[in-house]
């Protein structure tokens, strides 16, 4: 349907769209095939530009050595502050007149149009609303485990020790970079609340970053090392969601791009898995929001091929088919969601709930909250604790100095 609608208005300057991005697992790869759809039943060229690695850190690599040689891409998936950093640089567009035609100030939550903007210009569409305090169930497992569906930090611990007394997994995780930190960020909400993550990751605060609550927030995480295999280290967090899927592991701390992978693998939500508030997170909301950011073009061609491609990802079929696909809840808030399945139901209910109660903060592990060096510090000392005897004490007092360093 959006397909014929759309080649209805065929542009007369047809041509090259290049995006960069970092879908490359099996439900995100099924995305990002919505989106190259769409651009080719328009009449333009797709040319993928895709470089594997969760969280993306290869793909921006990637994109510094492409604009620096003054070849930059159509667009690229580049997220929260970085779009001001990219801004800064001079190289990217401004697409206000698509933005006016489009009515998006009208259609989007103000908080995520201005993310957008660079200096009071639109320079990126926004595609998504992924949640981050999620924590990925399989219910079969718990059972035969006699484990309940943990809800706080402390029913976490019971639930994975009976898994583990009963011969089971308890965690899914991959040792990277991203997922550690993308497991760091939900239980340092589970343990702190949502104070002491703003106090730590938005503002930075020296005392709070190596204080007794961040010390606590490690003694978890390193009780948590053992419900995590040997073969962690190095595996992608797709890989552990299939794990979770077919009973290899009862739990998985991750982003809704999970739900992607059990989407394209015909799992159903309440029935097959689970998806659940990250233990002692209920309340609050951890946001990732994916966007495409535009480059500066030199030809009028492919100029007009940008705002083909901005136009497309601002559609309300393109934001239903991408994140029906992808797990996340689409960007505009006229989009409507009856096609869309329970997890996805509960993050727009509970988006709204967070947004009116104040509990709605930036995912720091997915590139919402600080600058890439503040939160390249942090991570590298969350992934330095996982993968080595760092005491808690240690890696609090890291923190604040790595925060302080960069
Ligand atoms: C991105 C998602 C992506 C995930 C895993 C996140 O940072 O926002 O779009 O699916 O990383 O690669």
């Amino acid at each position: 349907m959006a397909a014929v609608a759309l080649s209805a208005t065929t542009p007369s300057h047809a041509g090259e769209v290049e995006v960069l991005h970092w879908w490359t697992s099996g439900g995100e790869a099924r995305a990002a095939q919505a989106l190259r759809d769409m651009i080719t039943a328009q009449g333009d060229t797709w040319k993928d530009y895709a470089v594997a690695g969760g969280g993306g850190d290869n793909a921006l690599t990637a994109l510094k050595t492409r604009v620096v040689s003054g070849q930059p891409p159509t667009a690229a998936q580049i997220k929260g502050p970085q779009i001001q950093e990219w801004g800064a640089e001079g190289v990217l567009a401004n697409i206000d007149a698509i933005a006016t035609d489009g009515n998006w100030n009208a259609v989007l939550p103000p908080a995520i149009a201005s993310i957008m903007k660079y200096q009071g210009h639109y320079v990126a569409a926004p595609i998504n609303v992924h949640r981050v305090n999620w924590l990925w169930v399989n219910p079969a497992m718990l059972a035969q485990a006699g484990a309940t569906v943990p809800t706080t930090m402390a029913s976490f611990f019971e639930a994975a020790d009976k898994l583990k007394a009963a011969g089971m997994l308890p965690l899914a995780h991959g040792g990277d970079p991203m997922q550690d930190a993308t497991l760091f960020e939900s239980v340092a909400l589970g343990v702190g609340g949502v104070d002491f993550y703003r106090k730590a990751f938005i503002e930075l605060d020296a005392a709070t970053l190596s204080g007794p609550t961040m010390v606590a927030v490690f003694d978890a995480m390193q009780r948590i090392k053992g419900y995590i295999d040997k073969g962690s280290p190095g595996r992608d967090w797709n890989l552990g969601t299939v794990m979770v899927m077919n009973g290899k592991a009862a739990m998985q701390f991750m982003g809704d791009w999970a739900k992607g992978e059990f989407t394209a693998a015909g799992k159903v939500a309440g029935t097959d898995y689970l998806c659940v508030p990250a233990p002692g997170t209920a309340g609050a909301f951890t946001y990732n929001i994916d966007s495409l950011a535009m480059f500066t073009q030199s030809s009028p061609q492919a100029r007009s091929s940008q705002a083909h491609l901005a136009t497309a990802v601002m559609s309300p079929e393109f934001q239903t088919v991408f994140n029906l696909n992808k797990g996340s809840i689409p960007a505009r808030i006229d989009v409507p969601l009856d096609r869309f399945d329970a997890c996805a139901q509960q993050s727009s209910a509970d988006l709204r709930a967070a947004s009116s109660a104040q509990t709605l903060i930036p995912s720091f592990s997915h590139k919402m909250a600080m600058s890439p060096a503040v939160e390249g510090g942090i991570v590298d000392v969350v992934s330095r604790f996982m993968h080595s005897s760092l005491s808690p004490k240690a890696a609090a007092a890291q923190l604040a100095a790595a925060v302080k360093a960069s």
